[in-house]
């Protein structure tokens, strides 16, 4: 593994306003990038999650006016929207169950009390809860999403600007499992991105971190 300098990384980074539309991402490289982004820890491991990746310009021209006309969505050389599952349940815990056991075999009772305390925990939660919390999930693929472009020198903008409905209208994600989150225009930035040299707006290390 390679040492990367993290806090330069950061810095280098930003959410792009303006990207490149001639450059494109690599197919190698966004083969990295998806395998990274699948590798994001999930509560309980459930992955309650599906990734969509489009680089069709014209499913793109089809979410501009979805997206409050933010033009990184028609820019960008990959747009991938972020969608959690609305219904997690029962089936989704024997997937987990099922995936782990053939993965590192042993017992399968062993697993047992594992899927029964994931079912007492989901079995708490009303729907609007499961949703949410397949959301949270969302959002660390997000992060997970922007740190690996950063460190392979792909830029991102983070999107929550987008109408949900009309994404999963377009996608043909209505009346299915999956419901938009959040999407994220990744690619390379354009020299003309005036945003890309600002300064960062962080509050002090010392107001946001407190050390007991
Ligand atoms: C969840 C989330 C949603 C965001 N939505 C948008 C958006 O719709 N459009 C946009 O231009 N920037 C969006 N941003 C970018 C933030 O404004 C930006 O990350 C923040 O101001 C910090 O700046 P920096 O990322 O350039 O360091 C979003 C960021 C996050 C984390």
């Amino acid at each position: 593994m390679s040492k990367v300098d993290i806090v330069e990384v950061m810095n280098w980074r930003y959410a792009t306003k303006l990207f490149d539309a001639e450059k494109k991402i690599s197919t190698e490289l966004w083969d990295e990038i998806e395998e990274s982004l699948i590798l994001t820890p999930s509560s309980f491991g459930l992955q309650p999650w599906k990734f969509i990746v489009i680089t069709d310009q014209a499913v793109k021209e089809r979410l501009l006016e979805h997206s409050w006309n933010q033009l990184q969505v028609t820019g960008c050389s990959h747009l991938v929207v972020l969608a959690a599952i609305k219904d997690l349940g029962e089936g989704d815990v024997e997937r987990l169950i099922g995936d782990t056991h053939a993965k590192r075999g042993g017992d399968a009772a062993a697993l047992e009390p594992y899927k029964g305390m994931m079912l007492g925990f989901l079995g708490h939660m009303n729907e609007e809860q499961k949703y949410a919390y397949a959301r949270n999930q969302v959002y660390i693929a997000l992060g997970q999403l922007m740190t690996t472009a950063a460190i392979l020198e792909v830029d991102a903008c983070p999107m929550e600007g987008i109408v949900p409905a009309k994404y999963d209208e377009i996608l043909g994600l209505e009346g299915g499992r999956y419901t938009t989150v959040v999407a994220c225009p990744m690619g390379y930035r354009s020299d003309d991105d005036k945003y890309a040299s600002l300064a960062k707006i962080r509050y002090e290390k010392g107001d946001l971190i407190e050390h007991l």
